[in-house]
């Protein structure tokens, strides 16, 4: 039995967006993840899993399924005559589809988060997010989170489900593999205020900063600690499944600059993950800061540029935030 019930992603576009170029170009994202999402399923049939010899821009040795997923979202993005730029975490350099033209868009995307998860069968996903070009010939791809027009990610877990959000309202869509589409199963997802789950690489605490080994110590320390209650952790190495959890049930999620990942600016890129995710994350009532700004009102100076991220519910955002000035 499907749920046809349900509204399709197809149907919802074209009645809530008005630019029909937008829709084509929603539309051949959303059947983008859907053809990664096949992919991420058969890797071990298709002998796609473990790594290949290259090794992409941020110096991370490329998985076979970050290469096809690059190449998936890029071949979707082709016949979308208003993409004027494609920015990816896989690729060094912005791929220029069309001359500039005021209003054209620019999609940035992580075609596969959480690659290490691949071989371990646990969830991954892809990540994008679309601005525009402010005036006819400009080339500044670069826009502050506060300019999106769209964020998004598809999660490939137990289900598929592609994450949507135009800035008002964050609709979850499952794909449906009976009818053929994505549908409707979680609209409006809003964070929870208040969190008692915190999600943070702990292998790295020798290394953080003071604000964030504060934090920690008070959340684990429970009940008869200075929060007063008990806090969980729950840490996957894939920001969407992190995340895709903190917007459904609530929490944190950090990854601070550290002393060892500080040279780079941090770890997460501002481009593919930290600004999509803030983007979705202030749509659903949650809060997402590097710890000083909010991620969105960053300016981007690099296209691979990296970010610290905390970001989450409002309250342990703010919590942690405050802890830095
Ligand atoms: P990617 O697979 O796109 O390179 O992203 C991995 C990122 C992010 O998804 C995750 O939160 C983080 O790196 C995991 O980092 P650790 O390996 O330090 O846990
Ligand atoms: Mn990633
Ligand atoms: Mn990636």
């Amino acid at each position: 039995m499907t749920g046809a019930w349900h509204a399709s992603l197809s149907k919802m576009l074209a009645q809530r967006v008005s630019d029909p170029d937008l829709v084509q170009l929603l539309d051949a994202i959303a059947s983008a993840c859907w053809s990664i999402a096949r992919a991420v399923r058969t890797s071990a049939l298709d002998d796609n899993q473990g790594s290949t010899d290259t090794v992409n821009v941020q110096g991370e040795a490329q998985k076979p399924l970050d290469i096809l997923a690059n190449d998936l979202f890029m071949q979707a993005l082709d016949p979308c005559s208003r993409v004027a730029a494609a920015l990816s975490e896989e690729v060094e350099e912005v791929t220029w589809l069309k001359s500039p033209q005021k209003g054209d868009f620019i999609v940035s995307f992580d075609p596969l988060d959480g690659s290490s998860n691949i071989d371990v069968d646990l969830s991954v996903g892809t990540i994008f997010s679309i601005s525009t070009i402010v005036a006819d010939n400009d080339q500044e791809v670069l826009q502050k989170g506060r300019n999106l027009l769209v964020a998004g990610y598809a999660i490939y877990g137990p289900s598929t489900v592609f994450v949507l959000t135009l800035g008002d309202f964050v609709d979850g869509f499952t794909l449906d593999l009976e009818a053929d589409e994505f549908l409707l199963t979680y609209p409006d997802m809003r964070i929870p205020f208040e969190a008692s789950e915190f999600a943070i690489n702990v292998s790295r605490q020798r290394h953080w900063p003071q604000p964030v080994s504060q934090y920690v110590a008070d959340c684990i320390s429970g009940p008869d600690g200075p929060r007063g209650k008990a806090f969980n952790m729950r840490w996957t190495a894939s920001l969407v499944a992190d995340f895709h959890r903190i917007l459904t049930r609530g929490g944190v999620f950090l990854y601070p600059v550290d002393e060892e990942n500080e040279a780079e600016g941090g770890k997460l890129r501002l481009m593919y993950e930290a600004i999509p995710m803030a983007f979705i994350t202030e749509a659903a009532g949650g809060a997402a800061t590097d710890g000083i700004d909010s991620i969105l009102d960053l300016q981007p100076t690099a296209s691979h540029q990296r970010v610290g991220v905390v970001l989450g519910s409002s309250d342990e955002v703010q919590r942690i935030a405050a802890a830095h000035i």
